[in-house]
């Protein structure tokens, strides 16, 4: 059974979708695999070291002519088109609701699997790829505050004067928001944490940060582990209630989303300008609208004296650990979808798996 891993073409991507350590393994299970040339390179991984584990270096058509199509991002038009019937297509679909190009493929007799369909079950974490993606992007985006920002994250004390520890909020505390805690702890700052979920509460405080708790009179918990969009009446007594403790912090990490929703606004330009000069706000959700106003997506503007940093791909930033976590993510997930038999993998019927049939796009 062929996988082909074809080289990320979106804008500025750098991860990969299957790293030299996984691919040995699966080439040890009997897959064959072919990879683009020059594939791993931006995430740092050389095509001889692929080859070096038995990776056939291939033609870009040969990898989109495979049994089974590993890729991390949503397909472009030519490679959708470069796909053959009877194939099975892997990534990151990024989108929601209706999708034409998806709907072109299956018409095809493409099988498709969305990545972000995997369910939340315990059976699934290690396949869980918007997991492993959102605790680099919290960490990263930890990172990216500390260094924006113009002031320490701990408390110092030198001979040459002392300073006060940041005090950093993180709105959201789901994967990337408790990564970002942790990252921010370890870095020294006064963390708290604000989620619409009640049970998250327990978490931030074993990750040794100050839960914020608001009174808005319904619960934002959802179905399967995610928030639901509040009432409008609750949403604007969110963004009263968090004005407050959000314009006392000095650096703001955000990471609310609710699935298929544009995401909720959180910090208003009104609390943007309250917030001391040179603070840092970084909207992990600016590809979903933002959560604060003021954000603009792939770019860094100052507001009012606020440095508000939109980037929307963190996990390409740390591009060889990213692709290490999702190729994993894959091989979990391949070791599910086939039988080992003497001739090599043989694909099982994948409606009858409860992870492959909910990863599976229907017509
Ligand atoms: N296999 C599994 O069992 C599994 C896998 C992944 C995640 N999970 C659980 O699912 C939960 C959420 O996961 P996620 O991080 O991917 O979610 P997410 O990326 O969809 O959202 C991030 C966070 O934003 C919060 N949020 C949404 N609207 C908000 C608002 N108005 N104000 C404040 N916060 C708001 C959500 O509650 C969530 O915690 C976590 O508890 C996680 O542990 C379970």
């Amino acid at each position: 059974m062929k996988l082909g891993i074809p080289k990320e073409t979106l804008g500025g991507e750098r991860r990969v979708a299957t790293t030299p350590e996984v691919a040995k393994k699966l080439v040890g299970k009997g897959f064959e695999v072919l990879l683009e040339p020059g594939a791993g390179v931006a995430a740092h991984y050389t095509d001889d070291d692929y080859a070096a584990v038995g990776v056939q270096l291939a033609e870009r058509a040969a990898c989109f002519e495979a049994d089974i199509v590993l890729k991390v991002r949503r397909p472009g038009d030519d490679e959708a088109a470069a796909l053959r019937a009877g194939a099975i297509y892997i990534s990151l679909l990024e989108s929601c609701g209706d999708d034409p190009l998806v709907a072109r493929m299956l018409e095809k007799g493409v099988r498709v699997m969305g990545m972000e369909r995997m369910p939340r079950i315990s059976r699934a974490q290690s396949m869980d790829a918007l997991s492993s993606q959102s605790n680099i992007a919290g960490y990263r985006a930890v990172i990216e505050a500390a260094s924006q920002y113009g002031r320490f994250f701990p408390m110092m004390m030198t001979s040459a004067g002392s300073a006060k520890p940041a005090r950093l909020v993180v709105l959201g505390a789901g994967v990337a928001g408790l990564q970002a805690i942790a990252t921010a702890r370890r870095l020294g700052a006064d963390v708290y944490a604000y989620d619409v979920r009640p049970e998250t509460k327990e978490q931030i405080q074993s990750l040794g940060a100050k839960p914020i708790e608001l009174d808005l009179g319904e619960s934002g918990a959802g179905e399967g582990g995610y928030a639901k969009e509040l009432s409008d009446e609750a949403k604007a007594r969110q963004q009263e209630l968090l004005a407050k403790e959000l314009a006392k912090a000095h650096v703001i990490i955000t990471t609310a989303l609710i699935p298929c929703r544009p995401a909720p606004e959180l910090i208003t330009a009104d609390v943007v300008q309250r917030m001391r000069e040179g603070s840092v706000i970084v909207d992990l959700a600016a590809a979903n609208g933002g959560n604060c106003k003021l954000t603009r997506p792939d770019q860094v503007v100052v507001e009012h004296g606020v440095t508000i940093v939109g980037h929307t791909n963190y996990p390409s930033m740390v591009p060889a650990d990213a692709s290490a976590f999702y190729a994993k993510n894959l091989s979990n997930l391949l070791e599910i979808m086939v039988d080992q038999t003497e001739a090599g993998p043989v694909l099982k019927d994948l409606a009858e798996d409860e992870i492959t049939k909910a990863m599976l796009v229907q017509a």
